[in-house]
């Protein structure tokens, strides 16, 4: 049984209710291709006879599943490496610089799919701001999928995953081989605080953070959940704090309570004023 009309619609309302992700007509092909193997491992011939099933039991836990799935985690070490120069030669520095007496740094990653970005994140602090190994830095990376996080919180990357954007420096230096994987070693692991957290629900009381990556998650939204996102980093984020988004998002013609810096070829954004009150 192929997905029908009904059926996508279904699927596309609940990931939209369940997720904010917004899924047009033409991701049709995508929905079915993805529930295809969700089907065949929670038992139902096709993707239709599980939709079917989603639509018809309480069984809350399949629903959860075809939200997950239909959830894009695509990431890699250092993506975009532009970004992680501005935090090495910019962002960390003067965040370092103003935060000496305090020597506490919070930082959150929203949307860290299997670890690479906030793990990516670790390897910098420890190679270049090695005063830091004696600071308070907390580090939480959340996601709204348990896969993901199970992934990331075990530390384990394939072969193809430690060969996208990782130098091999770092590999040598922060995994250990396990077989045909490689596991990232506890200095780097332990570092990074894994939980579930889904950002268009309600927010446990968290930050205020001194640096947030928001990266390539709000894509998926439509305006008003970008909008309403970003008013509740607004409030997550220190007065002289930092938000990282993907290199296609901006908050430029949704939300006028950050400007933009840039630091080389990269931009990012601060909370209003920011620049003027405390500077870079
Ligand atoms: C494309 S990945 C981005 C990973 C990483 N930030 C990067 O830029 O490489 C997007 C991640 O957002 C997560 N996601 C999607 N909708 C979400 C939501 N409503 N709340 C929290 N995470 C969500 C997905 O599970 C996925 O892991």
């Amino acid at each position: 049984m192929s997905l029908s009309t009904t059926d996508f619609e279904y699927v596309r309302d609940l990931v939209d209710v369940e997720a904010g992700i917004v899924l047009d007509d033409a991701k049709r092909y995508l929905v079915e291709s993805r529930l295809q193997p969700v089907a065949r491992i929670e038992g139902f011939d096709s993707p239709g006879a599980l939709v079917a099933q989603a639509r018809q039991s309480s069984r809350t836990a399949l629903r959860a599943t075809i939200v997950e799935a239909m959830t894009t985690n695509e990431t890699s070490f250092f993506r975009d490496v532009e970004p992680f120069e501005a935090l090495r030669l910019h962002v960390l520095p003067a965040l370092i610089a103003r935060r000496r007496v305090a020597r506490r740094l919070r930082i959150w990653c929203g949307a860290s799919s299997t670890g690479q970005e906030p793990y990516s994140l670790v390897m910098l602090m420890l190679e270049h701001f090695p005063e830091l190994a004696t600071w308070d830095v907390e580090f939480l990376a959340t996601d709204l999928s348990q896969d993901v996080l199970k992934k990331a919180a075990s530390g384990h990357f394939s072969r193809i995953e430690v060969n996208r954007g990782l130098p091999a420096t770092l590999l040598t230096r922060y995994f250990d081989k396990a077989g045909t994987e490689w596991v990232i070693k506890d200095v780097v692991r332990k570092a990074v605080s894994f939980r579930s957290m889904n950002l268009i629900k309600p927010w446990p009381p968290m930050g205020p953070f001194d640096l947030v990556m928001l990266r390539n998650v709000m894509i998926y939204f439509d305006v008003a959940t970008k909008k309403q996102i970003l008013d509740r980093i607004l409030r997550a984020l220190a007065p002289d704090g930092y938000l990282f988004l993907g290199s296609v998002e901006t908050t430029m013609g949704i939300h006028d309570g950050f400007d933009r810096q840039t630091s080389g070829r990269t931009g990012f954004y601060r909370p209003a004023g920011a620049l003027q009150k405390h500077g870079a």
